[in-house]
Order: C-alpha cells, then sequence, then structure tokens
C-alpha cells in the first residue's frame, strides 16, 4: 500500500493515558540549531504507536506523547526516526509471547532508521554527528517519531540506502548472518532448508547464502510466492501447505541437508534434525507454530511444547549433528552485532543484499491492521506477501 492511499484509513492520533514507559525519550535540543520557546523548551511532543494491551491488533494504537525535555546520558544520541520495521517479534509481543519485551503500555520496535538531532558528550569523536543518516537498534520502543539509544546502536547508513531499506535490514539479516556464518559455519557446496523462505529472515537467509559458493538452497513457502522466492535464488521451492517438504527434500537430496534454520519449532524441530546429514547443524530461532491467529492461542502453544525436541546428549553424540539455538533479543555481545551490522552495510554497499520491502505503512495506518482478516497467513495477518512493513512517517 502505497504512502497515498492512506489518506482514506487515517487513524486519529490519542493524547497519551499511561504513564511513561523507561523508553521514552529522554530528549535534549541542545545540539539543535533553533533556538526554543519557553514551551518547547520544558516538553517535547511525539507520535508513538503503543501497545495499550495484549490481543489483536486494535491494541495498538497511535498516540502523541508529552514528555519533560530531560538531557541526553554521556554517549547517547537522539535520533529522529523516519522509518521502522515490523518483525515477527512484535507480532508475537503483541500476543504477550515475547517476554523480552516489556507489558503493555509499550512502544513496540526494535529497528528503524533516521537522521540523527543531537549527541551527548562521551560519543567518540566523529562516531556519529548530527545530520547523520543512521539505522538504529533497540529492544523495544522504536515506534515512535523521536528515540535515544547509546551511539553504539545508531550505525551510519551508506548513502544509497533508503530509510525504509535502513529499518527493514538489522534484525533479518543479523539474524540471518549470526545463524549461518557464526553457529553453522556455512562454507561452500553446502545446502541448507530455509524455512519461511518468502519472509523477511527467509529472503535474508537466502541473499546471505548467495554471498558463499556452490550453495544449494531449498525453501518452503506458499505455491504463489514460489516465483519471486526462486528469482530471489531458493534453489528448490517447497510448497509446505500442499506437500511433505520432508519427503521433498529427500527426493532430491537423499541423504539431507546440511544445515537447517528452524523458525517453526515443535515437529518441525524433530523433522528439521531428522533431515539432516551427519555433521549437520539445525539452528532452532522460533517458534511459529504457536503462532496461529491475532490472539494467543493456547491449544497451539500446548501443540508445540508437546512436540518439541527431545534429546539425550548419548543420541546427540551418535547421530554426529548439532543443535544450535539462537535469539537475537538475548545476545548481549554488542561488539558482535556491531561488527556484523558492518558487514552486512558492506555486503549492502557491494550490491550482494538488498532488503527486498513488501508494503510502507504511515503511523496513522495501524488502524487497517486491525480489520485485516486473520487467517491469510498463519495468522501473519498484515500483509499477504509481508516481507517488512516499516511504517513510514511522512
Ligand atoms: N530468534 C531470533 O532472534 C529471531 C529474529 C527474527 C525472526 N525470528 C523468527 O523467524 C521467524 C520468521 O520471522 P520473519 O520476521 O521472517 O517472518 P515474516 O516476515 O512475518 O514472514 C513470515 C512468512 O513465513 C511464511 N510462513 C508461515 N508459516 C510457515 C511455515 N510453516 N513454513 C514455511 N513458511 C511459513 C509466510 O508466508 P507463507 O506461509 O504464505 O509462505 C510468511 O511469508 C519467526 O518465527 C520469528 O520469530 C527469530
Amino acid at each position: 500500500m502505497s504512502g497515498e492511499d492512506a489518506a482514506t484509513q487515517q487513524q486519529q492520533p490519542q493524547p497519551e493515558q499511561e504513564a511513561q514507559k523507561p523508553q521514552d525519550p529522554p530528549a535534549s535540543p541542545k545540539a539543535q540549531g533553533n533556538t526554543p520557546t519557553t514551551e518547547e523548551r520544558t516538553t517535547i511532543s511525539y507520535r508513538a504507536l503503543v501497545l495499550t494491551g495484549y490481543g489483536g491488533y486494535d491494541k495498538i494504537k497511535l498516540q502523541v506523547k508529552t514528555v519533560p525535555q530531560p538531557e541526553l546520558k554521556a554517549g547517547e544520541v537522539l535520533v529522529r526516526v523516519k522509518a521502522c520495521g515490523l518483525n515477527f517479534a512484535e507480532l508475537m509481543g503483541r500476543q504477550g509471547l515475547y517476554d523480552a519485551l516489556p507489558s503493555p503500555p509499550v512502544t513496540m520496535g526494535m529497528e528503524g532508521a533516521g537522521v540523527v538531532e543531537a549527541v551527548a558528550d562521551g560519543v567518540e569523536d566523529k562516531k556519529v554527528s548530527v545530520g547523520d543518516r543512521v539505522i538504529v537498534l533497540a529492544r523495544s520502543g522504536v515506534w515512535q517519531e523521536v528515540v535515544v539509544v547509546p551511539a553504539d546502536r545508531a550505525i551510519i547508513m551508506p548513502d544509497q540506502m533508503s530509510f525504509e531499506e535502513g529499518a527493514a535490514l538489522p534484525i533479518n539479516y543479523l539474524t540471518a548472518y549470526l545463524m549461518l556464518f557464526e553457529m553453522a559455519n556455512i562454507k561452500p557446496g553446502k545446502s541448507v532448508l530455509i524455512h519461511m523462505a518468502a519472509g523477511g529472515v527467509g529472503i535474508a537467509a537466502t541473499q546471505l547464502c548467495q554471498t558463499v559458493q556452490d550453495v544449494t538452497i531449498f525453501g518452503t513457502a506458499s505455491a504463489s510466492k514460489h516465483e519471486t522466492i526462486a528469482q530471489g535464488g531458493v534453489t528448490h521451492p517447497i510448497d509446505y501447505r500442499t506437500k511433505d517438504y520432508v519427503e521433498e527434500v529427500r527426493k532430491i537430496s537423499p541423504q539431507g541437508v546440511d544445515i537447517v534454520l528452524d523458525p517453526l519449532g515443535g515437529s518441525d524441530t524433530q523433522k528439521g534434525y531428522n533431515l539432516l546429514k551427519p555433521m549437520g547443524s539445525i539452528i532452532v530461532f522460533g517458534a511459529a507454530n504457536g503462532v496461529t491467529g491475532q490472539k494467543r492461542n493456547l491449544l497451539a502453544l500446548a501443540k508445540l511444547w508437546y512436540h518439541q525436541l527431545s534429546l539425550s546428549s548419548l543420541k546427540l553424540m551418535q547421530a554426529n549433528k548439532s543443535v544450535g539455538g539462537f535469539h537475537l533479543g538475548y545476545l548481549k555481545d554488542e561488539e558482535l552485532i556491531t561488527q556484523t551490522m558492518v558487514k552486512l552495510l558492506e555486503f549492502y554497499s557491494q550490491g550482494k543484499i538488498k532488503p527486498k520491502i513488501d508494503s510502507c505503512f504511515h503511523f496513522e495506518e495501524v488502524s487497517v491492521f486491525s480489520s485485516e482478516p486473520t487467517n491469510h497467513i498463519r495468522g501473519i495477518c498484515i500483509i499477504v506477501f509481508k516481507l517488512i512493513s516499516p511504517f513510514v512517517i511522512k
């Protein structure tokens, strides 16, 4: 949906009802050029998409927040957000299934892109300056017009990168890169099974696999998306809705695959483990099988838990296979994240990766989400062919 379409369906911002959460920006105007009026000097107003309670998309409200203007702490920067990304984690957070997200009322959003408006003391010289275009990363709170982050979490964007691309890159590509290169140690000639291959992480993983020679990619997705994922580099698209993907993989590669990226959980983890060749690795990084509609589904969660992979260390040893788990939200190695972002931006500048953006919405369009049918794509109900959908503030 284009930005121009937004006017017909706009939601009016609501005044803020609830107490401020800790991630609200402690903005300081000290590095801005204009002389503020008395009123401006004491408060700052900005729009935010706030999760007001667990449930469907109707729980996300556009609010205007007016907060005092505290000083930036040493080492922090204030960024005016131009676009921010929507991830599966927010979908889970909305349902109360993402424990790294503070409880509502809370502004969600872990990634975005914008322009630096203020830099506090203590930021390494020339690292980030006022006016720089940056990608921002945070544990939550980026779905708003201004954010404050440590300077390390504001990474300068390549000139040719749009704000939408900047907002669509970090979570998907960091996740895919760290799993493939740091955990599964992908090498030339290997084969990889990528589930949800048409999704944000799936597209990122497909592109990153192609930076390594002769990697064969099996990708599961709905049939309508096969042409796109094949063009994107998936060697063997598989329609998991009408076919047994295990059988389909074995028809082509009777020995199985070297790497399985498993965002599904439950019985699919066992299937993925069984599909591994000796010396192969499965990386479990999601539980999408537990998310089946707009609201929390206890039956699906119980099924997921009941069918989860259970192994003895002896069996694992005898199988010569590796099982890994990855969760970016719990990765505290800031240096690894920064180094990986640098690597990813190099890949972007070399034309090796490019975020594929499905749709952009204005903040005001959040009400569109709540009127969407829930059965589009197993509860991922915003966009039929969702890759990543930044909210674009204009
Ligand atoms: N651990 C981490 O740090 C981390 C970080 C990011 C994401 N994740 C996980 O990665 C997964 C994907 O996230 P995302 O943001 O890429 O999702 P997304 O962009 O919302 O994409 C979801 C896609 O998956 C497809 N899909 C749904 N169920 C499927 C299934 N059973 N098999 C194959 N495809 C299926 C959907 O379309 P079709 O069904 O029509 O093909 C849709 O295109 C989620 O489980 C998420 O929690 C984990």
